[in-house]
């Protein structure tokens, strides 16, 4: 069966007792053991329950990798990976990775609990310059936030390789759908599901994928023993998610591509930065690597930081928020929301000036959001303060 076939089947096999087509929530934190001796299937929640494996098998699925565990946020999908390295492992990690994963791993560091390098994964000679004895792995996230830089995964996993390092590929930006990283080499896949997988706004999750049965032997000891596996409720929220990810991500995506050439047309805008416009600095490998191209668009302003300001509190479907990947589309300020946590200097460094402006386009009319933002973006024109 074919991947659209197999999600929409999702969890169908869960409930051996009366055969539901929905998969039953097993809310219990608890199992009955028959006797002392024999172990149930399931005894306790935070190690195993019915429906959090039933969402594990379908994310495995997804990716083609051995195993996965699902976990209670992207974060605690963060943390599982981190927990399999000892304190003296050295890990590379995209310069421009999502924030919380930079502050964890620079906390970590700072308490001696691994060291970490931040170094430009867009520059195969620099990942190569800054592997040293104790490194242990290359941290990748690509399409990077905000500016949708792009990895050459193939590249970096030959790195990687010749080196005996593990790749990690975040790959929340894009799905399992639109980019496959165990293709490319990757060893780990970490998600945050709060985003397109499940698609909805209304869970925080996130999930591990691992190439190898050992290594989801690992993941699925160290997300149990630091305590970061998903709740029953969210796992089956997720399910339902999951289902419709095929059809939600070609419409985020065809909005995504109309949003960002009618950003590209506009007067008020400087810059587009979209992997699927031609003049998109990575878009060849992203045509390489990827099946799609997403539904984030980011652009910078001719104006000022202020502008921006007006352009944001102009949007009626666009709602200004952070997160990205609901149905719903989103605009905000990466310099003053999702990457207000970042150091000035590191926001430079980045290219995350007040005037750029981050879209997460959603499932909505397309015409409905290209007048939208026609509309706010007159605000840029007419000086008008809202
Ligand atoms: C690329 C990426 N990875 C990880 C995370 C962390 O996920 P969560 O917020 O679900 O903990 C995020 C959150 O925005 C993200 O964008």
């Amino acid at each position: 069966m074919k991947l659209q076939t197999r999600l929409a089947l999702a969890g169908q096999e869960t409930d051996g007792t009366y055969r539901s087509v929905v998969p039953p929530i097993y809310q219990s934190a608890i199992f009955k053991f028959e006797n002392p001796d024999t172990k149930p299937d399931y005894d306790y929640s935070r190690s195993g329950n019915p429906g959090r494996n039933a969402l594990e098998e379908v994310l495995a699925d997804l990716e083609g990798g051995a195993g996965a565990v699902a976990t209670s946020s992207g974060m605690s999908a963060v943390t599982t990976v981190l927990g399999l390295y000892d304190a003296d492992a050295h890990i590379l990690c995209s310069h421009d990775c999502y924030g919380g994963t930079e502050r964890l791993l620079t906390v970590w560091a700072r308490q001696g609990r691994l060291k970490v390098s931040f170094v430009d994964l867009t520059d195969v000679r620099a990942v190569e310059a800054a592997i040293r004895p104790g490194t242990k792995a290359i941290w990748a996230e690509t399409p990077s936030n905000p500016l949708l830089r792009i990895i050459d995964l193939a590249a970096v996993s030959t790195v990687a390789k010749r080196h005996g390092l593990e790749l990690i590929v975040d790959n929340t930006f894009l799905s399992p759908l639109f980019q496959r990283p165990f293709e490319f080499g990757a060893d780990l896949i970490v998600h945050s599901t709060t985003k397109y997988l499940n698609g909805h706004s209304d869970i925080v999750g996130g999930a591990v994928v691992a190439r190898t049965e050992e290594r989801a032997a690992d993941i699925r000891f160290t997300s149990n023993a630091l305590g970061l596996t998903a709740a029953p409720f969210d796992s089956w929220l997720l399910v339902r998610g999951l289902k419709t990810l095929p059809l939600r991500l070609r419409q985020h995506e065809e909005n995504a591509f109309a949003v960002a050439r009618f950003l590209a047309e506009h007067d008020a805008v400087d810059k587009v930065f979209y992997p699927g416009l031609e003049t998109h600095v990575g878009h060849d490998i992203a045509r390489r690597q990827q099946s799609g191209f997403g539904g984030i668009v980011s652009f910078r302003l001719k104006g000022t930081g202020a502008d921006a300001r007006r352009v944001l509190g102009a949007t009626r479907v666009f709602a200004l928020a952070e997160s990205l990947g609901g149905v719903e589309s989103l605009i905000e300020q990466p310099a003053t929301m999702s990457h207000a946590s970042m150091r000035p200097e590191q926001r430079a460094e980045a290219g995350i000036t007040e005037q750029i402006i981050r879209l997460s386009v959603g499932i909505e009319d397309t015409s409905d959001l290209l007048a939208d933002l026609e509309l706010a973006l007159s605000r840029v024109e007419t000086g008008v303060l809202v």
